[in-house]
């Protein structure tokens, strides 16, 4: 989703430069413009904008030129109005003397643009987010301060925004405002910093101002100014020092991020393990208290999430994973007050899993959130949440978050299950030390999987068969290969996909099987052998010594023994999710940026 980096120098530097470098390090959040803003030496705005990557933009348009100690950049994931020059960020009012980029969507502005049009002001593009400096070019008419103009103009907006501002009215400064979409500000020394997430200035400040839904305000050299539209009584937000360091944010010597998180997840899962052990307390008490329990997310969240469901109902505990967007029309209107919602959420800032937990929280219902981001929005919702270990993810396919979800879900589960004295201490072990065999497996099926790529990335379609625990893996590899390689993958229940899916079985047509040695062992190896048998190219995750799944297999990648149970995701992902990564470099393609996907999506 659209990123915003703004930066104020307080040592009277060029901004710029460090503006580029923000939205660089913004653009795993995807999108397909970009624009920089400043206020030039002259105090004039100086703004330079367009369609493509920040590198090839920085060269065309020489962002670094610009000169001025106060700027703004975005980059944009088209929502409202076509990839073009003039719809890309920052927008400028009639008189080019406000400058503003937004992320999220003005849902009234068509009535807002039609009033100002009868008011006079002259619209260049197609955005909803246009409408606010003009909004804000109106409302300065009555000479009023632009913090006045800015707070009347917030209070007519609906929708969602974070945004930052410009203008020559009062050049020292900085405007913002949030509500719904993410922003926060970074502070050192030299400069302070917005921005839609903390790794844009991660490299040089780790002191952070979460702003939180309502804040809005402006930053100046010596000064940070919030209020908050809804409770008089903020007057200021205290920073915190993230644990998040510079390396954590950065490659680290691999050559993409997503590789480099795959290769993080023994110690993501490590920590995470240990993180969620201290932050237990009350959880065990909501899930008691509970009459019905759903688990809410979407994407990967999800996936895990299901994953939830079976590990829990392994236990005897009934819950139901639903995808957030479904949420209301699905079940809205069974939700009380004595029901539970487990929002899971990697960025905790994903609009539809918001909109879905504010419903549940109206309707009196207790709120569980699980995330990676202290601090973000649905933490805000929650009775009680949950920050998992995981570190920045900047690859926009969720790899390393995934296995922590699915490690925190199973610790969750187990602790509720010992209380109720289910004999769970080998698994709970197990889950202390699952990460030496996550490193295993992964030195074990690296080689592999990118062998099978030189076969795989000549293949347009592909089947990704589980059972049980197996499926929640099955439908997260599937996800994998269709966000970063391009492939259309599809997940099915392996008993299910001889009603249909097998029709368009025949010679070398790919069929992935997760195959754990449990209950479901024997009906999957039915519905491979199905494949098979129409001339399906078997390729197997399966255990070290599973003789007969690799008999039946054209290709397999091998886990370690006795993790046919609720663990078995931490590792029977990781070669699903290696091979998607290969397939997308042999074909040439970025799985840090994939085409049309946003990291965090913060519109409905
Ligand atoms: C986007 C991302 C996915 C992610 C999903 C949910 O679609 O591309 O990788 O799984 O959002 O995000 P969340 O932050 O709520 O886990």
């Amino acid at each position: 989703m659209c990123g915003i980096g703004a930066c104020l120098s307080r040592i009277g530097e060029n901004v710029a430069p460090k503006i580029v470098k923000m939205l660089k390090n913004l653009e795993y959040r995807g999108y397909d413009s970009a624009g920089v803003a400043v206020l030039d030496l002259d105090n004039k705005i100086s703004l330079r904008k367009g369609v493509g990557k920040i590198d090839k933009l920085a060269k065309e348009l020489k962002f670094d030129e610009m000169k001025g100690f106060i700027g703004i950049g975005h980059t944009r994931w088209a929502t409202h109005g076509a990839v073009t020059k003039f719809n890309a960020h920052p927008h400028v009012d009639c008189l080019n003397e406000i400058a503003v980029a937004h992320n999220g969507i003005i849902e009234n502005y068509i009535e807002i643009r039609e009033r100002l049009e009868r008011l006079g002001h002259k619209f260049l593009t197609q955005t909803d987010t246009e409408v606010i400096p003009h909004l804000i070019e109106e409302n300065l008419k009555n000479n009023s301060s632009v913090l006045e103009s800015l707070k009347k103009a917030l209070i007519e907006l609906k929708g969602a925004y974070a945004l930052v501002l410009i203008t020559r009215r009062e050049p020292d400064k900085i405007f913002f405002a949030r509500f719904f979409s993410p922003l926060v500000i970074g502070i050192n020394d030299r400069d302070i910093y917005l921005a839609s997430d903390i790794p844009a200035f991660l490299e040089w400040t780790r002191k952070v101002i979460i702003l939180q839904d309502g804040d809005y305000g402006f930053v100046s050299r010596d000064n940070i100014y919030v209020r908050n539209l809804f409770d008089p009584s903020v007057k200021s937000r205290n920073w915190v020092l993230v644990e998040w360091t510079k390396e954590m944010a950065e490659k680290g010597g691999y050559q993409h991020y997503m590789l480099k998180e795959i290769h993080e997840q023994p110690e993501s899962i490590r920590r995470t393990v240990i993180m969620v052990s201290k932050q237990i307390n009350g959880v065990i008490e909501l899930l008691e208290n509970a009459k019905d329990v759903y688990l809410l997310a979407a994407g990967t969240s999800y996936y895990a999430s299901l994953h939830g469901q079976y590990a829990f109902a392994k236990y005897g505990f009934k819950s139901r994973a639903i995808v957030s967007s479904e949420f209301l029309e699905e079940v809205g209107s069974f939700i009380d007050k004595d029901d539970l919602i487990i929002g899971v959420s990697q960025s905790g800032e994903t609009a539809d899993t918001l909109k879905a937990l504010r419903y549940a929280r109206e309707k009196g219902a207790r709120i569980i959130a699980i995330t990676n981001v202290v601090g973000s929005a649905i933490t805000r919702i929650a009775d009680k949440s949950i920050i998992m270990g995981a570190g920045p993810e900047i690859g926009v396919a969720a790899t390393k978050t995934f296995t922590s979800q699915v490690a925190t879900l199973n610790y969750l589960i187990l602790t509720w299950a010992k209380e109720h004295g289910a004999d769970v201490d080998y698994l709970m072990n197990k889950l202390l030390v699952v990460h030496k065999d996550v490193e295993r497996v992964l030195e074990k099926n690296e080689k592999k999987a990118k062998n099978l790529s030189e076969i795989m990335y000549k293949r347009n379609n592909a089947y990704y068969l589980g059972r049980g625990i197996g499926l929640p893996i099955a439908m997260e590899g599937a996800l994998k290969m269709k966000e970063i390689a391009y492939i259309h993958a599809e997940a099915y229940p392996a008993g299910e996909s001889k009603h249909g899916p097998i029709a368009l079985v025949t010679h070398d047509f790919p069929v992935f099987g997760v195959v754990l040695k449990d209950e479901t062992y024997h009906r999957m190896h039915i519905a491979l052998e199905e494949m098979k048998s129409r001339g399906g190219f078997i390729v197997s995750v399966n255990e070290v010594n599973d003789q007969d799944t690799m008999r039946l297999s054209d290709y397999h990648f091998v886990i370690p023994e006795n993790y046919s149970n609720i663990l078995a995701p931490l590792l029977y992902v990781v070669p699903l999710q290696l091979i998607a990564y290969y397939t997308a470099i042999k074909r040439r393609l970025d799985p840090d940026r994939p085409r049309n996907l946003a990291k965090s999506v913060t519109v409905e």
